[in-house]
């Protein structure tokens, strides 16, 4: 009887580890929200798809600017900065106005800013090291901005 009994429980716990692991029961379920330590920005979906493309324009343009600073054509700089000067991504509507919409909006307000005086600056003083020292801290302002949040169109 005792012995029947052992061969029940080792074969109930054989069959249940293999249903487990073929289920994938035994396992924590990856969750991608839990390893988010972002803050969200909420936006509608095209809002989100027009931001993301502006943020390709800055990636392409910072480059340019790179390229251009190493040749010293400070008139190239100047025009590539402009043009980014002009994106204008705090003045899409936010689709809520929360804590971390108006941070965000702030860094972004900054960054464009920069890119107006860095366009300026650029053509007047015509200095390569100087528009690299505004270069430097405005894209410490993307990597700012990268850190703290996240576009979401959730919520
Ligand atoms: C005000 C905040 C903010 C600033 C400033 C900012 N970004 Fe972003 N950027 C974001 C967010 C948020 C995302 C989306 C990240 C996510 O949702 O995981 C993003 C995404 C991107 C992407 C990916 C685009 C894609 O298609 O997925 C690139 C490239 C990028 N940023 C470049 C830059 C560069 C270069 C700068 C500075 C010149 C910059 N960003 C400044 C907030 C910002």
């Amino acid at each position: 009887m005792l012995k029947r009994n052992k061969n029940l429980v080792v074969s109930l716990i054989f069959c249940s580890s293999i249903a487990a692991s073929f289920s994938g029961w035994s396992q924590v379920p990856p969750s991608t929200e839990s390893a988010e330590r972002r803050a969200p920005v909420v936006l509608r979906p095209n809002e989100k798809a027009a931001m993301l493309s502006d943020m390709r324009e800055y990636l392409k343009g910072v480059q340019a600017i790179v390229a251009a600073l190493a040749k010293d054509d400070m008139d190239t700089v100047s025009a590539v900065a402009k043009s980014l000067g002009t994106i204008n991504i705090v003045g899409r509507p936010l689709m809520f106005p929360t804590v971390s919409g108006t941070g965000f909006r702030d860094l972004g307000a900054l960054v464009h800013m920069n890119f107006e005086e860095m366009a300026i600056d650029a053509k007047t003083h015509r200095n390569t090291k100087a528009t690299l020292e505004r270069l430097a801290p405005l894209m410490k302002r993307c990597v700012t901005c990268h850190e703290t949040y996240y576009i979401t169109d959730k919520f």
